[in-house]
């Protein structure tokens, strides 16, 4: 018998309950046709709740030293060919005027897990951005701390933290990290963000070694557990000198594909065009606003770090990925019938 998927979009649309089996189909058996009217849907419902801004978020990446040795990124502890560095205080202070200037009003500060960016460090950096700053939103990256470290942050004046499960399967999760890392110790440092009140954020790479439907679909049940108020979804892209280096990258399509499943599952979530989808296809960035996503991060690092935090090859960091090229991010918004919101964008449990 051959199902009607359009069905199965409009009860996603209408926030009715998916079992197991259409959730499957979503994920693996769409028709052209059928991506077609999922991507429309899932615009749609962007375009209702933020109508057609789109908020923008100037990212710092602090730090490429990392103690972490996950499998597929180029930064990993085990990178000996990866090219170092880390932000001073001074330095991050400095983008955050810069970014002041360019009319941003939230900074993300992201990166590796780098043991001389302590937890006392990253306090004093939030406490000095939040009296630079009062009402700007603060978002951090920084991996897998203690409680007592977030609840710091917080205390400092963070409001946001991002942090993608990656996978939610247990074995999966092995396959892309050492035995020194769990599935379950991410999960935890993610629910306790939500519970210090934290906006959260999390998701997952597409297309990752090993990665199936089942997974991905463990992975949508999981954020439906924790309510994200962000979600991050980029493909996977394999990273010279790592274990992955050779694996095929995920595809945009699919991609794109589980953007729109997400923000028709998680209407009001954040939901942002990634780096790495821009990355893999010129055109990445509208294809993840024209299937629902609403956010997009300029990169603010000094252009002299930029291309050592190369998690992935070929990263983009200049063009409209660059927090100094609005003018050219503003004409291809446009161009799709979109435009750069400078509000905070904070996740509104209102509308
Ligand atoms: N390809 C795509 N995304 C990657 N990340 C790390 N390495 C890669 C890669 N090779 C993602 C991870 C991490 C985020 C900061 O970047 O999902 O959480």
């Amino acid at each position: 018998m051959q199902f009607n998927n359009k069905n199965i979009i409009d009860k996603l649309t209408e926030g009715e309950f998916l079992n197991h089996e259409e959730w499957m189909i979503l994920l693996g058996e769409l028709s052209d046709d059928d991506q077609s009217y999922l991507h429309e849907k899932a615009a749609e419902v962007a375009r209702m709740h933020f109508g057609n801004g789109i908020f923008v978020r100037a990212l710092l990446e602090i730090s490429s030293y990392c103690r972490n040795n996950c499998y597929y990124c180029g930064i990993r502890c085990g990178n000996k060919n990866a090219q170092r560095y880390r932000l001073s205080k001074e330095e991050i202070l400095e983008c955050c005027k810069e970014g002041n200037i360019l009319g941003f009003n939230t900074f993300v500060l992201q990166g590796g897990e780098d043991p001389h960016q302590t937890d006392e460090w990253i306090v004093d950096i939030v406490k000095s951005i939040r009296q630079a700053y009062p009402d700007k939103a603060i978002t951090l990256s920084v991996g897998e701390r203690s409680h007592e470290a977030y609840l710091a942050f917080k205390e400092a004046g963070a409001n946001r933290f991002l942090l993608r499960h990656e996978t939610r399967n247990d074995d999966h999760y092995l396959q892309l990290h050492p035995s020194s890392m769990s599935a379950e110790k991410r999960r935890d440092c993610l629910m306790t963000l939500k519970h210090l009140g934290f906006q959260t954020g999390s998701g997952m790479m597409i297309g990752s070694p090993g990665q199936t439907d089942e997974y991905l679909y463990e992975d949508i049940r999981f954020l439906e557990h924790l309510q994200p108020e962000m979600i991050g979804i980029g493909p996977f892209i394999p990273a010279s000198n790592t274990p992955f280096e050779n694996c095929s990258a995920g595809s945009a399509e699919k991609t794109t594909l589980i953007i729109s499943l997400l923000r028709l599952r998680f209407p009001k979530a954040l939901i942002p065009a990634t780096t790495a989808l821009s990355s893999l296809c010129h055109n990445g960035m509208e294809q993840a606003i024209l299937a629902g996503a609403n956010v997009v991060m300029p990169n603010i690092s000094p252009a002299e770090q930029r291309k050592k935090y190369s998690i992935y090859n070929n990263k983009k960091s200049t063009g409209a990925e660059s927090a100094q090229q609005m003018q050219q991010l503003e004409e291809r918004l446009n161009a799709i019938g979109y435009h750069i919101n400078y509000d905070r964008g904070d996740y509104n449990t209102f509308y």
